[in-house]
C-alpha cells in the first residue's frame, strides 16, 4: 500500500548506508563480471568474494586487487570458501550455481541450484541479517521466491536481477533499429527472465515519442514493421550468447552492478526486478517476478504501478502462472 511504501521510503531517508560491503557468492564468470563492474565502476570498495573452490576464488580475488593502484578510494577484496568474510554485507550478490548449457532453458536448472540455495542463504543471512539479497542464478524469478522462504527476511529485502538485463537488451535493439541511443530509448521487458517474458509495447518511448503514436500496430501480430522481432531476439539473446561462447557475463555484470549502486546509495533509479508480485496486476499466484522497481538500502521501496493494456496483463498473468507450475512441485 502507500503507506506502508511511505513507511520504508522515511525509514531509508535516515538509514545511512554505514558500509558499502558487498558479498558476491558465486565467483565464475557472472559473478567475476559483477565484481569487475562494481569496483571499476567504484560503487564499492569492499567486497568479499566466496565460492565452494578455495583457490580459485583466492586467485580471481588477487587478480583484481592489483587493480587498486587505477581506482580512486582505495579497494578492499577478501575471499574465501567460508561466509565469516562476509560479516556485515549491505547487499549480498547470489551467483552461485549451475548454468544452461547449449539448448537448455532457465528452468531446467532449479532443482539443482535449490539444492545450493539451501547450503548458501542461511549462511548468508547469519553474518548479515540485514542485508539486502539479490539474487542472478537461474532461474532467477523462481530462485528469488526459494531464497525468500529459505531466508526468513522481508519479502523487500530478497530481490531478483529479473529482467532488467532484458530490458537493456531490448534498449539495445531499438536505439540499433531507430538510430538513437539506447539511454533515449525506454521500454520494460517484464514477467519471467525466460521465455515467457512480457514486452510492454503500449508505453515503450524513443526520445519522448510513444512508439504507438508512430506505429499503433508496433508488437501486434498484425505490425507490418514486425517489432515483435525485437522481443524474439531479446528472448534468444542468451541462448545465442551461449550457443557462441559458453555463457553470458559482460552484460549481466553491468545490470547487477548498477542496481547494486542503487541499493547502496538510495538513488531511486527504477531497475526491472524481480519483485514479490502477488496481488498486482491481478496475479494470483504466491511468486516473485519482474516489475519496474525503486529500491535502495531498505530494500524494495515501491514497485511502479504500469498502465498495461488488458493483453499485456493477460501476458503477465501467464508469466506467473508458468512459473507457479514449476515452483509449486519443488522439493524444498
Ligand atoms: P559458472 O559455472 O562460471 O560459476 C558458478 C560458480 O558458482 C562456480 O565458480 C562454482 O564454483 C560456484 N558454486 C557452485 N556451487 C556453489 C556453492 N554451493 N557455494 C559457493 N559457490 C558455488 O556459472 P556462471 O556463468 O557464472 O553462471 C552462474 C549463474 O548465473 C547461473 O545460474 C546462470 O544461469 C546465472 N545467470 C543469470 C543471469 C541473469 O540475468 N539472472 C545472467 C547470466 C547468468
Ligand atoms: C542471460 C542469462 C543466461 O544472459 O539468464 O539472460
Amino acid at each position: 500500500t502507500l503507506a506502508e511504501e511511505r513507511v520504508l521510503l522515511e525509514r531509508s531517508k535516515t538509514m545511512s548506508v554505514i558500509t558499502d560491503k558487498v558479498t558476491i557468492v558465486g565467483a565464475g564468470q557472472v559473478g567475476m563480471a559483477c565484481a569487475f563492474a562494481i569496483v571499476s565502476q567504484g560503487f564499492s570498495h569492499h567486497l568479499a568474494l566466496v565460492d565452494m573452490y578455495e583457490d580459485k576464488v583466492k586467485g580471481e580475488a588477487w587478480d583484481l586487487e592489483h587493480a587498486s593502484a587505477f581506482m580512486r578510494g582505495g579497494l578492499k577484496i577478501e575471499a574465501s570458501s567460508s561466509y565469516d568474510i562476509t560479516h556485515s554485507s549491505s547487499v549480498c550478490v547470489v551467483t552461485a550455481g549451475a548454468r544452461q548449457r547449449e539448448g537448455e532453458s532457465r528452468l531446467d536448472l532449479l532443482q539443482r541450484n535449490v539444492q545450493i540455495f539451501k547450503n548458501v542463504i542461511p549462511k548468508l543471512v547469519e553474518e548479515s541479517p540485514d542485508t539486502v539479497l539479490l539474487i542472478v542464478s537461474n532461474p532467477v524469478d523462481i530462485l528469488t521466491w526459494v531464497a525468500w522462504k529459505i531466508s526468513g527476511l522481508p519479502k523487500e529485502r530478497v530481490i531478483g536481477s529479473g529482467t532488467n538485463l532484458d530490458s537493456s537488451r531490448l534498449r539495445t535493439f531499438m536505439s540499433q533499429r531507430l538510430g538513437v541511443a539506447a539511454v533515449n530509448c525506454h521500454g520494460y521487458i517484464i514477467g519471467e527472465h525466460g521465455d515467457s517474458s512480457v514486452a510492454v509495447w503500449s508505453s515503450m518511448t524513443a526520445c519522448g515519442v510513444r512508439l504507438r503514436d508512430l506505429n499503433p500496430k508496433a508488437g501486434m501480430e498484425d505490425d507490418p514493421e514486425n517489432w515483435e522481432d525485437l522481443h524474439q531476439r531479446v528472448i534468444n539473446g542468451a541462448y545465442d550468447v551461449i550457443k557462441a561462447k559458453g555463457y553470458t557475463s559482460w552484460a549481466i555484470g553491468m545490470s547487477v552492478s548498477w542496481i547494486v549502486r542503487n541499493l547502496l546509495r538510495n538513488e531511486r533509479v527504477t531497475h526491472v526486478l524481480s519483485v514479490h508480485a502477488q496481488n498486482l496486476h491481478g496475479i494470483k499466484e504466491d511468486m516473485y517476478l519482474a516489475l519496474p522497481a525503486i529500491a535502495g538500502p531498505t530494500g524494495v521501496q515501491k514497485i511502479i504501478s504500469l498502465q498495461l493494456t488488458p493483453e499485456e496483463e493477460a501476458q503477465l498473468q501467464k508469466s506467473a502462472s508458468t512459473l507457479w507450475e514449476v515452483a509449486k512441485e519443488l522439493k524444498m
